[in-house]
């Protein structure tokens, strides 16, 4: 796993097309834009022998410094790639950072990604509520989840 660069904007924009074709998928200079911003971390997993990116995900940091509230931007695993394991390790990196700021963290999903929302329930997140027509041109509605802040120790 390690951080994305702009380098990688492309590879991203690429398996947004293939992963999201009917929901505004990002372009590349809308990756380089989220990479470059000074709230957000982007990390990835590469083919360890290709080395060709295959996943993806990115967090933004958001609410006032002392009480800090973190929003999951985008996941996703090349189709080729999926059901071993890199989104859940994706995913797991992003709740350490959410974790370490003692932080609850906050996604949309739509409402029929049922590999998505079993992947978000099995980490602890839970179901607020539903946003009509939020994906576009779809029109798929989305939930808002949230994960609590784990107490600081
Ligand atoms: C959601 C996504 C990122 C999961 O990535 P992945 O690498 O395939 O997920 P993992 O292999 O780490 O799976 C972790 C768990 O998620 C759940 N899960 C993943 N794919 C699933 C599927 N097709 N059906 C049911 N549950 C699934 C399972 O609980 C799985 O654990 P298990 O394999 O031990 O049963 C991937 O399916 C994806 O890229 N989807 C398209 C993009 C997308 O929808 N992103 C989310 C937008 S909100």
């Amino acid at each position: 796993m390690r951080t994305l660069s702009d380098f990688d904007a492309p590879r991203c924009a690429e398996l947004e097309t293939q992963l999201f074709p009917g929901d505004d998928p990002w372009p590349t200079e809308a990756f380089r834009e989220a990479f470059n911003q000074a709230h957000t971390i982007y990390i990835g997993e590469d083919d360890p022998e290709t080395g060709t990116l295959i996943g993806y995900a990115g967090i933004a940091a958001m609410g006032p410094a002392d009480a800090p509230e973190f929003e999951i931007h985008t996941i996703g695993v090349d189709p080729a790639y999926q059901r071993r394991g890199i989104g859940r390790r994706l995913m797991a990196e992003l709740l350490r950072i959410a974790d370490h700021y003692g932080a609850p963290i906050f996604l949309e999903v739509r409402t029929d990604n049922e590999p998505a929302i079993t992947l978000y329930e099995n980490l602890g997140f839970q179901r607020l509520g539903v946003r009509r027509n939020y994906y576009q041109p779809s029109g798929a509605d989305a939930y808002t989840m949230k994960r609590e802040a784990k107490p600081q120790p």
